[in-house]
């Protein structure tokens, strides 16, 4: 994570936002900047507790002096920066790494916010043609991805990954933001038991060899699910009630406690739907977690309602 000085050493600089005169922290970034007048910038590899790995481009802004659109995200501000959020070149560009994520990856149970972008930056992934069926994407050469005969277009579609009891990787639903990875190496678990193989449109997500997740390093502290913004890794509970069409925030209330299990004391929120723990999360802003548990807290609920 970014250190940053104590506020007492910080300096403020002015820049220009869309024609606003913002007054912000030096360090800070120029999406940090944007939220704190309230303008919104789309982000989808950002997370405020995992450094930024600037890779899905969706928060680019026109930085003007600058040649190429600049990540939000990743660029700290500097005085007297003139910065447009909303120009033809910007809208243009996120338009455009919507539409192909969208036309190749199962957005179904990424949070709302994806949708809403898609419909506001006028995306339209239907217009690149017809998805081709699933592929053997674990089985890719680097270098060897081939356009597809007869105008189908390539998507990441793949049979679901359920090799553990605790939770369930749908690659399909995966648009490579590297939050899993990030939080599973050196952000959070420092358990490194995946990574990104492959190149080009064959990068997927995997573990090493890509062997089955009880062969693997993972040790199921599920800090990826905690991180993943798509439902691509999700816990089982979750996965079979969708399966069933059962599943139903609407119904769910979200207690908060403190894990039982040791002297750390990680705030736990359950997610209980028809009196049934449904997953585990923890605050994003808690100070002792920062959304990090371990196997326990995330997946040790079982005995609370006698399924184990
Ligand atoms: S559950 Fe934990 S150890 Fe396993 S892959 Fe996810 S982050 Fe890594
Ligand atoms: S599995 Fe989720 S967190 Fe990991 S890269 Fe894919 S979308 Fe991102
Ligand atoms: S959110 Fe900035 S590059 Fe992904």
């Amino acid at each position: 994570m970014t250190t940053v000085a104590p506020v007492a050493l910080r300096r403020q600089v002015e820049v220009m936002i869309d024609g606003q005169a913002v007054t912000t922290w030096q360090g800070a970034t120029i999406l940090e900047a944007c939220r704190d007048v309230g303008i919104e910038v789309p982000t989808l590899c950002y997370l405020e507790t995992l450094a930024p790995v600037n890779v899905c481009r969706v928060c680019v802004v026109e930085l003007e002096g600058s040649r190429a659109l600049v990540p939000a995200c990743s660029r700290p501000v500097a005085a007297g920066m003139v910065v447009h959020t909303g120009s033809e070149r910007v809208r243009t560009s996120r338009r455009m790494v919507l539409e192909l994520l969208a036309s190749s990856v199962d957005l179904s149970t990424a949070g709302g916010d994806v949708h809403r972008w898609i419909d506001e930056y006028g995306a339209r992934p239907d217009r690149h043609g017809e998805a081709a069926p699933p592929s053997a994407r674990d089985r890719a050469h680097a270098g060897h991805h081939e356009p597809l005969e007869g105008g189908l277009v390539a998507t990441v579609a793949q049979p679901v990954k359920r090799d553990n009891d605790q939770y369930v990787r749908d690659y399909a639903k995966c648009i490579l933001c590297y939050k899993c990875v990030e939080a599973c190496g050196e952000e959070a678990q420092h358990t490194f038991a995946i990574a990104v193989a492959g190149r080009g449109f064959d990068a997927r997500i995997s573990t090493e060899m890509d062997v089955a997740l009880p062969e693997s390093a993972c040790v199921y502290c599920g800090n990826c699910i905690g991180v993943c913004p798509t439902g691509a890794l999700m816990f089982v509970s979750e996965h079979e009630l969708r399966a069933r069409g059962e599943w139903d925030e609407s119904r769910q209330e979200v207690t908060s406690t403190i894990c039982p299990y040791c002297g750390v004391g990680c705030t736990l929120e359950l997610h209980v739907q028809d009196n049934r723990i449904v997953k585990v999360t923890s605050p994003l802003d808690h100070d002792v977690t920062s959304g990090n548990l371990c196997v326990k807290g995330r997946f040790g609920f079982e005995f609370a309602q006698g399924d184990r």
